[in-house]
């Protein structure tokens, strides 16, 4: 009888060759479903400033990559001010980096990376859409970001120069809010003798060699409606210039500012004011946030936030800044890169923005959404300052007249350079710049 299964020299060999075949396809498989794997996921790798708050950026590109499952957002922060910020993307950028796919400009910047040819422009990928798409941004910031036709960024938040105030100690001794620097000067002197405090400062102003002291310059100059370039040429008006700058020396020299004012950076206004030591500060939007729920914040509810004073006879005017997202003209993900800043960009990432850091918004209903207006009332005035404030110089040498404006006002204000002096190398070098 013949056993149930026959186990012939043949039908053994079949069997175990299937075998063998079955091992080698699972291998097989398995390699290909390895190599497919890093296509599924895409990585992106994103720069935000040190001052720009990452730990907000961080939470929201969570949202972003939850909701876009195969994305995976790197944040890297990184230049604590405008100029450091910039200095490291000269570097990254120069050498043609492609691990970089999105990063953050300074609004100042887009004529100076659409030269350089750094940005990616956003236009072709928007197709169809693109008119209604940009149309939503605040007309000043998209204007700040196309640059000849093309859109060099897009808009991430707006910017402007406001005057913080401690409302506690002015309603002490009743007083309102000043109007012009010399009232700021009187009412800051009359706090500072009634409080008795050595270190209360009357007010704190940038003026270290920072971006941010270009418009500490531009400030009274512009109140007295000076300009510096109209029609790609210089336009300098020495005598306003002269007065911006003795405003300023006034207050050191009154008192009211500390002497080593020319060691004075945006954050350090920041810190100073959060530690209850100063009386008025200039600042920019992120104060706020930072003011009312900073862990140690010694001036929670006692700030109030006001247009900027005005040059006696002059107009009370901003510095317009915010920032943008551009995306690398070396990123091997453009597409990727330019869905993810879109995002960045929205209306929906400005209100987070908004209610967890005090970024102000580009789009203009944002700025009287109930939840943005709960945590920032001081919202509620602040678009008409964003919309007013003035822009600096825009064309792609912005970088040599920058340097000329902050390296002379912080020289000038370190008892380094004479104002006079000051004056003609800022002169000489924006029309070198120029030429
Ligand atoms: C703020 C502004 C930016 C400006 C910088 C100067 O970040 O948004 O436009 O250049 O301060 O310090």
């Amino acid at each position: 009888m013949n056993p149930p299964f026959s186990c012939s020299p043949i039908a053994i060999r079949l069997v175990i060759r299937i075998v063998l075949m079955t091992g080698i396809l699972a291998t097989l498989c398995g390699a290909m479903r390895a190599q497919a794997q890093p296509s599924t996921q895409t990585n992106l790798k994103v720069l935000v400033g040190g001052q720009h708050r990452p730990d907000i950026f961080r939470e929201l590109l969570k949202d972003y990559e939850a909701a876009n499952p195969g994305i995976k957002v790197t944040l890297e922060s990184g230049g604590a001010t405008s100029e450091l910020l910039q200095r490291y993307l000269n570097t990254v950028l120069t050498a043609r980096d492609t691990s970089l796919d999105a990063f953050l400009i300074d609004v100042v910047r887009p004529a100076q990376y659409a030269a350089a040819k750094w940005a990616e422009p956003i236009d072709p990928y928007l197709g169809n859409e693109r008119e209604a798409f940009l149309s939503r941004y605040l007309p000043q910031y998209r204007t700040a970001n196309t640059i000849d036709g093309k859109t060099i960024s897009l808009p991430a938040f707006s910017d402007a120069m406001y005057l913080y105030y401690r409302k506690d100690l002015l309603e002490k001794i009743g007083e309102q809010p000043p109007a012009t620097w010399p009232e700021l000067a009187r009412i800051a002197k009359r706090v500072m003798a009634q409080e008795k405090d050595p270190n209360l400062q009357g007010l704190s102003f940038q003026a270290k060699a920072i971006e941010g002291t270009v418009c500490t310059f531009l400030l009274p100059y512009w109140s007295m409606g000076g300009e510096v370039v109209k029609d790609g040429k210089l336009q300098f008006d020495r005598q306003k210039a002269e007065a911006g700058l003795a405003m300023w020396r006034q207050m050191v020299s009154d008192g009211v500012s500390k002497a080593n004012v020319s060691e004075v950076g945006t954050d350090d206004t920041r810190k100073e004011f959060q530690a209850g030591r100063v009386v008025f500060g200039v600042l920019w939007g992120y104060g706020w946030n930072l003011f009312q729920s900073g862990a140690d914040s010694r001036v929670k509810g006692k700030v109030g936030v006001v247009k900027l004073p005005a040059m006696p006879g002059g107009e009370s005017v901003s510095c317009m800044g915010g920032w943008s997202w551009a995306v690398s003209a070396f990123s091997r993900n453009k597409a990727e890169t330019v869905k993810l800043v879109r995002w960045l960009s929205s209306p929906e990432v400005a209100k987070q923005l908004a209610i967890r850091g005090s970024m102000q918004p580009v789009f203009a209903d944002v700025f009287t959404d109930p939840q943005v207006l709960r945590v920032n009332p001081w919202l509620a005035d602040a678009l008409p300052v964003v919309e007013t404030a003035r822009p600096r110089p825009v064309t792609p040498m912005y970088r040599p007249i920058s340097d000329a404006l902050r390296l002379n006002t912080n020289a000038v204000m370190a008892d380094a350079r004479k104002p006079d002096a000051a004056l003609g190398e800022i002169e000489h070098r924006i029309k070198r710049a120029l030429r």
